[in-house]
């Protein structure tokens, strides 16, 4: 399989110009995949080095064809990735990349529980050798926890119904797949809903599964420790909760959108936009990688 059918890197020529590379810096590209990405940063270094991280093990047998002159795989979640590069001898970057999500390795692999278009097990760990799947949250949770997961993760407006009902039918037999979750949500959706409710449910297990926000609120946090003044931040979000914290922490150094302020009112927030709005992927891409249609990419400079 080449690397173009593991994932198709979104907006790559946005990517790399937003990086601003010097051909000597010191760059993590902290979401590998299929490390499209990355080979086009490898090709702007010369004396330059780049990390590439990712808590996936196929990611991680993707990074061993790559030469190893430039470059080094950290086999980790992103968000210590502070602890690794220090390990590494390196404190200071002069970019950070991150696209966030899971691959289309990931959600074409039907094993791995992302898609509604396969029946199998739920499972949807990025990282297999963590214990929490998607089937232990529908299986184990209390109520209140699990509506809170589909209200706040899936914006499901009858999360308290959802919730219920899964309760229920746990209570007769485990739900085991994908299939058997399907079969208890359709009933909560007129048939041409069913897709746009069904993704929703599962990006809400998703993110709980695999942590998503708290891990992207480490990366943020320590992207601001780790960037030298002027280096730069790449960031790509494909749902509006991650872009809202990458936002928030880049307009304002907190990710509820409260300006970071001295005790003399000196604004201490790390970053500074390099545009107000997000990049959008171009139509013409779009139609060939419908992927890159929900993607919004933000750039920032280190102050
Ligand atoms: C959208 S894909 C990146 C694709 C990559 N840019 C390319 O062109 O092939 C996201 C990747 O990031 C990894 N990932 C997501 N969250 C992560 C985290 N918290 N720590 C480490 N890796 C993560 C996933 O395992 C997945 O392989």
């Amino acid at each position: 399989m080449s690397m173009k059918d593991y994932h198709v890197p979104v907006m790559l020529s946005e990517c790399i110009e937003g990086l601003n590379i010097k051909s000597d810096g010191i760059y993590v590209d902290a979401t590998f995949g299929g490390g499209g990405h990355s080979r086009e940063v490898i090709k702007k270094l010369t004396a330059g080095r780049l990390f590439g991280v990712d808590q996936d093990e196929e990611a991680r047998k993707n990074a061993e064809k790559f030469d190893t002159g430039k470059f080094t795989f950290i086999d980790s979640n992103f968000r210590y990735l502070k602890r690794f590069l220090k390990l590494e001898g390196v404190e200071k970057l002069d970019g950070l990349l991150a696209d966030l999500g899971v691959s289309s390795h990931q959600i074409d692999e039907p094993e791995r529980g992302f898609s509604t278009r396969y029946d199998a097990m739920l499972d949807m760990r990025m990282d297999r050798s963590q214990d929490l799947t998607a089937k232990k949250i529908i299986n184990t949770y209390p109520g209140r926890e699990l509506q809170l997961v589909l209200g706040n993760y899936g914006e499901i407006r009858n999360a308290r119904t959802l919730a219920d009902n899964i309760i229920r039918a746990r209570i007769e037999a485990p739900v085991r797949t994908t299939g058997e979750l399907v079969n208890i949500l359709q009933r909560f959706v007129p048939p041409n809903k069913r897709n746009k409710y069904y993704a929703q449910v599962f990006q809400a297990l998703r993110i709980e599964v695999n942590d998503e926000l708290g891990a992207l609120k480490d990366l943020l946090n320590q992207s601001a420790d780790l960037l030298k003044s002027g280096g730069r931040l790449v960031i790509m979000a494909y749902h509006s909760l991650e872009d809202r914290l990458i936002k928030n922490f880049i307009n304002t150094g907190s990710f509820e959108g409260r300006e970071v302020k001295d005790f003399y009112g000196n604004s201490l927030k790390p970053f500074k936009a390099i545009a107000r709005k997000p990049v959008m992927a171009s139509d013409n891409e779009v139609r060939k990688n419908n992927r890159a249609r929900s993607a919004r990419l933000r750039i920032a400079e280190k102050i």
